[in-house]
């Protein structure tokens, strides 16, 4: 006796038993891949004009799936589409769904096409807009710290190497340090979507179909920049994936340290800034603590993001040409990451023009710890001292100093020409923060003049860009 009727209608011909329950349900990935139903529906409606055009199926047909498919899509969005985990995923799903809706028709709608190039273009479709929204909200940061950077140009705080007080610095060019790291990895997000943007449509299982497909028709309807070229890579290849974890990566790392300063910062200990409360969160046991919960969550969402690039990487290492089901695995580290990076910039975005700056307290705190002992190096070195030995003359005179609980320009010209004879009176203008950030006043420089410069250029890069 043969065993029960097969369930599945798509592929279940060949079949003589029904799918084990947990194997259905091992198997489907329709619980996370029903996420691509606009991309699926989108794609289905190209390939059928496309159908339509080399007379593959007729207008009535023609007509019949773009009306089913209007209607799934509207049932979809208003909660009305039941999924089901027999029918695997999101693609069987929508089919079955067209052929109840409208019959024979909705059967011929999978001529010339498989499932395999039909994931491999709702993917890059689904990739491709989300890479749009995330562009938005990385340039709104951008922006963001622009205004910040202009505001704080002349702002001075302590500049660190080895978080030790190195020189002073501007907070404006530090903002504007974070902005050229974004810069990068919206450089990177670019790149990603150009090498993304082929369309895989018409690959069909793996080897291409025996039908007069028009590949060129599908890729134009979908806004692809054209087809891929190899059919057998178009339904293996998930690098588009793996690049876009990459940049998501990098663009973490990113947020990361700068989330890392800002907790700092926060901290009573150096209290450079404030973050207002609606970006905070108390504590249930010591009234006093206001807590930077969302820097300190986004630096701590970077390491699920890393997670995600080392399995995709991890995911397609082996895989033999072409399609294999483990590629299903592709989906939900790819969600996850592109969920994770758009609230992590949103959050950023709607944070950084909110910060107030304690500019007394970052100029304290680069008054304490001797930053400008470069500049009197420097000051000797222009009156023919080696700067070795002008090196030398202000250590001993930062030692004095710690010695005497005094900053160097709090020393007197007699105290300071002791070290060295030939300081004079002029050397309290190289002394100051002012003096020292001044005068850095080159590209990439710390100068405020700089700062503001730097801030023009990236305004008008920004405004031909985006
Ligand atoms: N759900 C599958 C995936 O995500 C779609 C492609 C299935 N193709 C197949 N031959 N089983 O990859």
């Amino acid at each position: 006796m043969r065993g029960k009727k097969p369930v599945n209608k798509a592929w279940g011909g060949r079949f003589s038993e029904a799918t084990d329950k947990f194997v259905t349900r091992f198997t489907a990935s329709v619980t996370f891949d029903q996420r691509l139903y606009k991309q699926d529906i989108r794609g289905s409606l190209a390939h059928a004009h496309m159908l339509h055009e080399v007379e593959l199926i007729n207008d009535d047909e023609f007509r019949q799936i773009n009306t089913g498919l209007a209607s799934i899509l509207e049932d979809i969005e208003r909660g009305l589409f039941e999924w089901s985990v027999e029918l695997e995923d999101v693609h069987m799903n929508i089919e079955a769904a067209l052929t109840a809706k409208i019959g024979e028709a909705g059967k011929k709608l999978h001529t010339g096409r498989s499932r395999n190039d039909q994931v491999a273009t709702d993917i890059r479709l689904w990739l491709r807009d989300e890479i749009a929204n995330i562009h938005v909200q990385l340039v709104r940061l951008q922006n963001g710290l622009l205004d910040l950077a202009e505001r704080e140009a002349a702002t001075i705080m302590p500049g660190f190497t080895h978080l030790q007080t190195a020189q002073p610095v501007t907070f404006g060019h530090h903002m504007m340090a974070w902005f050229e790291m974004l810069d990068r990895d919206k450089g990177r997000l670019q790149d990603c979507l150009k090498r993304l943007n082929r369309s895989p449509l018409g690959a069909a299982a793996l080897a291409g179909t025996t039908f007069p497909i028009d590949r060129e028709l599908t890729a134009s309807l979908l806004d692809f920049d054209g087809p891929t070229a190899n059919s057998l890579d178009s339904v293996s290849d998930r690098d588009f994936a793996i690049e876009f974890c990459a940049f998501a990566s990098l663009l973490m790392t990113h947020l990361s340290r700068a989330s890392e300063e800002l907790i700092l910062w926060t901290s009573a200990q150096f209290s450079f800034i404030d973050l207002p409360d609606r970006f905070c969160t108390g504590s249930s046991i010591m009234p006093q603590k206001k807590n930077p919960d969302v820097p300190e969550l986004v630096r701590g969402k970077t390491g699920r993001v890393y997670g995600h690039l080392m399995g995709l990487l991890t995911l397609m290492k082996g895989q033999p040409l072409a399609y294999n089901k483990d590629n299903q695995e592709d989906k939900e580290p790819l969600f996850d990451a592109v969920d994770t990076v758009r609230d992590c910039l949103r959050a950023f975005a709607d944070m950084i023009p909110a910060i107030q700056v304690k500019a007394d307290n970052m100029r304290e705190a680069a008054l304490r710890g001797y930053s400008t002992a470069t500049d009197l190096a420097d000051y000797l070195v222009n009156r023919g001292i080696a700067f070795r030995d002008a090196h030398e003359v202000v250590g001993k005179a930062v030692a004095f100093g710690i010695d005497h609980n005094k900053d160097l320009a709090e020393l007197s010209l007699a105290q300071l020409r002791a070290f060295n004879p030939s300081i004079q009176e002029d050397v309290f203008a190289v002394l100051t923060l002012e003096g020292s950030v001044s005068s850095r006043n080159h590209v990439g420089g710390t100068a405020p003049e700089q700062v503001k410069k730097a801030v023009a250029v990236a305004r008008a890069v920004q405004a031909l860009e985006n």
